[in-house]
């Protein structure tokens, strides 16, 4: 990146993604970002050229056991309140940003024990020259009427804040390390794909660029907030919404992206999962092609009451997908997730063909012009497997070395 770091020590993209947006905006100023091992070892004393230091570490996986995340919760507090006291001037602790795990369910008191086990943190030090960050200066090209104090770190590592405009309006901004999986651009371009009449329940793109290597964008903030639950109604609703995404001419090209990302990942399952898709593939010839968000889960829908106002978070989009796949996406990761399931063991139960979701998407269908053909939904159901196992994988790269994961996510798919 164009930002002078001297010190580079982040073991992982996520935590360098949301770093560095908060490294030193102008050359001459030097940052450091040190991400913490296990132990949450303090950084060495910064070195007197650093202007500014980020330490930390991201938050632990959702599978960590109890006893382990509550010692390393311990650790991680201790280690907070040693940096404070062995920084000695001209450095001081700037700012201590909590980074939450994810939150699968809408239950605060749950998710409130979860983030105070497993959360990671990112604590900014700051030398003795005043020292503008990429972050502050991505605030001024937006248009910000300050420096960005409060935001929070995205799942896959990207800043996100809402950040007030001169004229008073607000804005939510997401940036992170060019290149990377945190990258907005996508988000923004999906945004961009988005014909007017989705204006009312999506963001609209307000901003995009680069910024000393960080990209950014901004977007209109919808009202509203995350659905306590999935039911038919809400999948209703969408599919109404979804009926504005934009179609394309000719077949789907996404399942044959998906199925190529997952061949070339898991080179040693690429027959298996060559035999699986090959008659999905052929009935997908057959099908219309539509724009998908490509992540549609209660975690990016935002409500008002019952109704769904709002679909955030567009970084996954595909403007030739299948028709029905960010449905099912919806109604079986809602499936996964109350029953504490994985989602190739819902795979196995054919969501797709269970009556709850066939009344709630009849509308969908009958609006497209489809007659919902158990072939046809079986098609939808192996395109949304390869797209949210391919999604995975290139979220998080590690997963294809995780034989649990893999055993039930792919190889219960895969038979
Ligand atoms: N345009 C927006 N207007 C209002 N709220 C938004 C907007 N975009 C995102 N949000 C809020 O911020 C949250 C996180 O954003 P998003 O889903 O895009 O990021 P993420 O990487 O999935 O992060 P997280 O893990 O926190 O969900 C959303 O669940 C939503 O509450
Ligand atoms: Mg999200």
């Amino acid at each position: 990146m164009e930002a002078h770091i001297q010190h580079l020590n982040a073991r992982g993209l996520k935590f360098l993604s949301a770093a560095a947006p908060l490294m030193p905006e102008d050359s001459d100023r030097v940052g450091s970002v040190i991400e913490a091992d296990t132990e949450w070892t303090l950084p060495s004393p910064p070195a007197p050229a650093i202007d500014i230091l980020v330490w930390g570490r991201p938050s632990l996986p959702p599978n960590t056991p109890v006893a382990v995340a509550v010692k390393a919760a311990m650790k991680r507090e201790l280690a907070i309140l040693g940096l404070r006291r062995a920084l000695g001037a001209p450095y001081a602790i700037r700012a201590v940003h909590r980074l939450s795990p994810p939150h699968w369910r809408w239950s605060p008191v749950r998710n409130g024990v979860r983030a105070l086990l497993l959360s990671g943190v990112l604590v900014e030090v700051v030398g003795g020259r005043t020292t503008s960050r990429i972050l502050d200066a991505i605030a001024d090209d937006v248009g910000s009427d300050g420096s960005v104090r409060r935001f929070c770190i995205g799942t896959g590592g990207a800043i996100l804040a809402r950040v007030r405009q001169r004229d008073s309006s607000w804005a939510f901004l997401r940036a992170a390390i060019t290149s990377d999986v945190a990258d907005p651009t996508a988000a923004g371009e999906g945004l961009a794909h988005l014909p007017p009449a989705c204006a009312s329940w999506a963001p609209r793109l307000l901003g995009w660029g680069t910024t000393r290597g960080c990209s950014w964008t901004l977007e209109s903030v919808l009202p509203g907030r995350r659905p306590r639950r999935v039911t038919s109604d809400t999948i209703r609703q969408v599919s109404r919404l979804c009926l504005q995404l934009p179609s394309a001419d000719g077949p789907s090209s996404a399942l044959f992206e998906d199925l190529q990302m997952l061949a070339t990942a898991l080179p040693d399952r690429a027959a298996r999962i060559q035999r699986l898709a090959a008659p999905a593939a052929r009935i997908v010839e057959g099908l219309p092609s539509v724009m998908r968000h490509g992540d549609l889960w209660s975690g990016n829908l935002l409500a008002q009451g019952a109704k769904i106002c709002g679909v955030v978070d567009w970084g996954s989009w595909h403007p030739r997908a299948v028709p029905g796949s960010d449905l099912l996406h919806l109604f079986a990761v809602e499936r996964a997730l109350a029953t504490g399931r994985h989602i190739g063991q819902v795979w196995r139960e054919q969501p797709w063909a269970s009556p709850a979701f066939l009344q709630a998407t009849s509308e969908y269908w009958s609006a497209l012009g489809l007659a919902p053909e158990p072939r046809i939904l079986e098609a939808v159901g192996v395109a949304w497997w390869a797209s949210l196992i391919a999604g995975n994988l290139a979220r998080l790269p590690l997963v294809r070395h995780d034989e649990r994961w893999l055993k039930c996510n792919v190889d219960a798919v895969l038979g």
